[in-house]
């Protein structure tokens, strides 16, 4: 874990409400694993102090990048932001997901909105393909799905208002892929992000057919390094529990293990 200033290469909208924002990071960019976050001050803000947290979404040589959507002032002013202005950085931070061996379990990524921003290196570094779940309120909510298609993963799209792909929630294809007795893949293994009640409805799956599941959870971060404990979940520790926290047990905990009925 690194905490630099690093320089803006590009900030683009992607679609709608959504950016792509490239930061040159030569020292940090080699060390980022898949599900990993960065926890970024924007410094023109005037609440400079508080960082927000984003997922890496791509590594490319010495630069990384981010996929965010404008929900608030810290997004909307990074929104703003041009190549060549900078941001101060701590990151990689967190526990990432398991990157899925050759011949192991098919992987069944399932994401919604930006969450799509937490699976991209996951699904580019995994030896094993699968299916990629996507789900969003309207296609402009559909993030990336050619770059997913370009990795040689199948997608499944669903939005809410059936303006791309099925109509519904993202949990509907995935349960249709688990009980499809015609389906060639025999064990999954799913990986999810998105918001909190569709991480619940995948963990529920998860634990109707048994299945392994590593979810990412989105829960406020304050210092994002494990000292504030604003972030903390109830998790399954031996016969008790305990609460851990997200930005450094976390995000990514295996589903088993997350106590929803403790939940805040
Ligand atoms: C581990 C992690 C990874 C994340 N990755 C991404 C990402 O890849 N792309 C992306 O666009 N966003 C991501 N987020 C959410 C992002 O951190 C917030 O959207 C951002 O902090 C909002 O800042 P703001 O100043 O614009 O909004 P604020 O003014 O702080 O808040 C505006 C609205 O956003 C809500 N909000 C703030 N934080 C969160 C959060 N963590 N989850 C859900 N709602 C929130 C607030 O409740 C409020 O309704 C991630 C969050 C976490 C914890
Ligand atoms: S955000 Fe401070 S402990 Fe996790």
């Amino acid at each position: 874990m690194l905490e630099q200033t690093v320089t803006i290469v590009a900030n683009e909208r992607d679609t709608d409400q959504y950016f792509r924002l490239v930061l040159r990071a030569p020292q940090i960019a080699p060390r980022i694993q898949p599900g990993q976050f960065a926890h970024v001050r924007i410094l023109p803000l005037k609440e400079a102090l508080l960082r927000r947290p984003f997922s890496i979404f791509q590594v490319a040589g010495d630069t990384f990048s981010i996929l965010y959507k404008t929900v608030g002032k810290g997004t909307d002013v990074l929104s703003r932001m041009r190549a060549g202005e900078e941001l101060s950085v701590i990151a990689p931070l967190g526990h990432g997901f398991t990157v899925p061996p050759s011949g192991g379990e098919t992987p069944l990524l399932v994401a919604g909105g930006y969450g799509m921003a937490a699976m991209f290196l996951l699904a580019q570094r995994s030896p094993q393909k699968g299916i990629v779940f996507v789900g969003g309120r309207r296609r402009v909510d559909i993030l990336c799905e050619q770059e997913f298609a370009a990795l040689g993963w199948e997608i499944r799209v669903t939005t809410e208002d059936g303006s791309h792909g099925e109509k519904g929630l993202v949990t509907q294809p995935l349960l249709a892929e688990i009980r499809n007795p015609k389906s060639e893949i025999r064990n999954h293994k799913l990986f999810a992000c998105g918001p909190t009640p569709m991480l619940k409805a995948v963990g529920k799956l998860a634990e109707e057919f048994n299945l392994p599941a590593e979810l990412s959870m989105d829960e406020h971060m304050c210092c994002g390094v494990g000292t504030c404990l604003t972030c903390v979940i109830p998790v399954k520790a031996g016969a008790a529990w305990e609460y851990q926290r997200t930005c450094t047990e976390g995000p990514v905990f295996d589903a088993r293990d997350i106590l929803w009925e403790i939940s805040k």
